[in-house]
């Protein structure tokens, strides 16, 4: 096959530009390593890692910006739009944030305390750089029956506490963006309770202004016409969405298969005709869709390698190890087209 240069591709930033940013998760090492394709190809970045609560607030009385910095100075150089990734996790939160000193739960009131200046200090710091906040990340449950999943925040604060999450992050930074964002998103019932939990942030006018899909698709999952059906449901709450988190798996989440050394032909058409469909349906909603970003950007990092099978490689992107275009790149360009 004839080598195309980076230059020759069109640049999938222009070819989307009148619909919606196009961004990639980006860490420390990426930012060198596929620095060439993501200034040609991204106009958007999300910090996979680096600003999350352990990452950024690692004790009570310190805060370790550094890295946030240099990701957030790569975007600035690069003329990129930064999405900030995340305020309020139950994951990768240090343990001090739900203790007192002798390690027992501490009261609501502390974690509420500890929460509001978490956030006061790290979306300050970014004012006017990052323009929309996932302010709380996958607070739903999976389980039918549990509007929300079990978690110290729960716990020690009970509900509100996401509805303090967005109130301190717009006491923070005004004119931010504040997103709620979680993963099966697509899916029916969770799409309920999603939508159940937002539709009742509004009503208490809670500042909430959209919902992120995570969208980590794979070749089989989820279903075209439920990932219609959950953009629908969540725009008629009158929110902005972006889809934050875009990865397209080779395999189905129960596929355990670890024989493949590299990805055959008739799998990486799959994905390309997924690619095709789900960015023609962005298109199509690019009335409520102003931002698609991927979890990554090429097949040479993905968190996909590892997970949830040890030690299997994943090829998730539109763009290879090498990062020459794939079949999903062309496609998406085909979604481009009438
Ligand atoms: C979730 C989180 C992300 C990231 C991925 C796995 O989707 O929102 O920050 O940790 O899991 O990489």
């Amino acid at each position: 096959m004839a080598t195309i240069t980076l230059a020759e591709t069109p640049k999938l930033q222009e070819v989307f530009g009148d619909q919606f940013r196009i961004g990639a998760a980006v860490n420390p090492i990426t930012i060198h390593t596929q620095r060439e394709l993501l200034a040609h190809h991204f106009n958007s970045i999300t910090a996979e890692n680096e600003m999350k609560f352990e990452s950024v607030h690692p004790e009570e009385d310190r805060y370790t910006f550094e890295t946030a910095d240099r990701l957030i100075d790569f975007a600035a150089e690069h003329g990129m739009a930064v999405r900030g990734h995340t305020l309020v996790w139950h994951n990768q939160t240090p343990s001090w944030v739900f203790e007192t000193a002798d390690g027992r739960p501490c009261d609501a009131q502390t974690l509420l305390s500890r929460m509001r200046s978490h956030i006061e200090t790290v979306a300050g710091r970014y004012k006017g750089q990052i323009y929309a906040w996932d302010v709380v990340n996958e607070a739903v449950s999976d389980k039918e029956g549990e509007l929300l999943r079990p978690s110290r925040w729960l716990d020690i604060a009970g509900e509100d506490f996401i509805a303090k999450a967005f109130e301190y992050a717009h006491a923070a930074d005004p004119n931010a963006l504040l997103f709620y964002n979680d993963y099966n998103e697509s899916d029916p019932r969770k799409r309920e309770r999603i939508y159940t939990l937002v539709k009742g942030l509004k009503e208490r006018d809670v500042p909430i202004h959209g919902i992120g899909l995570q969208a980590h698709w794979s070749v089989a999952h989820p279903a075209l016409e439920d990932i219609r059906s959950a953009i629908e449901r969540y725009a008629s709450l009158g929110v902005k969405l972006h889809v934050t988190e875009l990865d397209v798996s080779l395999f189905s989440f129960d596929d355990r298969r670890t024989d493949l050394t590299a990805p055959p032909e008739e799998l990486l058409e799959r994905q390309a005709e997924r690619y095709e469909q789900f960015f023609r349906l962005f298109r199509e909603y690019s009335g409520v869709i102003d931002s698609v970003t991927f979890w990554g950007a090429a097949d040479d990092y993905t968190w996909l390698d590892g997970f949830p099978v040890r030690g299997r490689k994943n090829w998730p992107f539109p763009f290879d190890t090498q990062h020459d275009p794939k079949p999903a790149y062309w496609q998406i360009l085909n979604a481009a087209r009438r």
